[in-house]
């Protein structure tokens, strides 16, 4: 696996790959690597001829400074890896490779950042949208993967692939969960073990909604997943939506036939986690 720092060097070597013919999959990541990440890779080793993953903790997507700093690190964990997935290329530049200058750039993603995590995180999504934007140019992938836990996140670069032209595929990979029903993330790493045990009240929140959904009123589901959740210690509820899955708007009711998406972010002490579910209503 090559490992690549610079971005001069990562665009000669991109350009070098795509002029002998071969299809560029591209995983961006901010490392601490988990089976998650593992996921997408080995999805992109299978579908491309060669696979590029950057490991680029982001700055300008972190809203809170101290969750910047804490963010996990684990560079030498995450080379090893790679390796075993099958990844050919590690891009992995510090910050003023990236940022020559403080970005000025401002994206407006319209009503899909009004909602969830664009509203309850500030300029998330605009930092997002500039690493992503940075990262392509310097890849130019053909296909890149995203995670459907970030759900907001992939509908963001979709837009954004659609407004910039990008040549570029956007894959959505399915969640992966530990056994439990936890959703994988770098930030469990973080969780003490009893906020590890108590995490697992996101999926078993959106697994009684679902339970509910087409049963009862959307209002009636919101007010009990609040519920379930204020009965738990350590516990912060954010918001829990239940939203139309393209655009991400919330529903005031569902029809049979149709998809929704239940999408929840709280506090496990000072962690943030996210979650969703898609469900087709019968
Ligand atoms: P990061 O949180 O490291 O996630 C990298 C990719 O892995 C994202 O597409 C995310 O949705 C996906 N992912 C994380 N946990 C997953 C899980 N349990 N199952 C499936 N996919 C999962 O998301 C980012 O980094 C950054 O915002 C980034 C896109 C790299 C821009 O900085």
């Amino acid at each position: 696996m090559e490992v690549i720092e610079r971005v001069s060097t990562i665009r000669d070597h991109m350009k070098a790959l795509r002029c002998s013919g071969k299809r560029i999959g591209f995983v961006p990541t901010m490392g601490a690597l988990h089976e998650g990440h593992l996921q997408l890779l080995r999805a992109s080793a299978q579908e491309n001829d060669v696979t590029v993953c950057s490991i680029f903790v982001n700055p300008t997507q972190f809203n809170n400074p101290e969750d910047y700093k804490l963010y996990p690190r684990t560079m030498e964990k995450d080379i090893e890896l790679l390796k075993s997935v099958g990844c050919d290329v590690l891009f992995a530049p510090q910050a003023e490779e990236v940022y020559v200058q403080q970005s000025l750039l401002q994206f407006s993603f319209g009503p899909l950042e009004a909602v969830m995590e664009g509203e309850h995180r500030p300029g998330h999504f605009n930092g997002v949208a500039t690493v992503v934007s940075k990262l392509f140019h310097f890849v130019q992938p053909h296909r890149a993967y995203f995670g459907q836990k970030d759900l907001q996140q992939v509908a963001i670069v979709k837009q954004l692939v659609q407004a910039l032209n990008f040549d570029v595929e956007v894959v959505r990979y399915p969640t992966i969960r530990e056994e439990d029903g936890l959703a994988m993330s770098s930030r469990n790493k973080r969780l003490d073990q009893k906020q590890r045990q108590t995490a697992t009240i996101l999926h078993r929140a959106l697994q009684l909604a679902k339970d509910q959904l087409g049963q009862k009123p959307v209002y009636t589901i919101k007010v009990t997943v609040e519920a379930f959740l204020a009965g738990e210690d350590q516990v912060e509820l954010e918001y829990f939506e239940i939203v139309e899955p393209d655009t991400l708007q919330p529903l005031a009711e569902v029809q049979p036939g149709q998809e929704v998406a239940l999408c929840i972010a709280a506090f496990v002490g000072s962690v943030r986690l996210i979650d969703n579910l898609l469900v087709n209503l019968n």
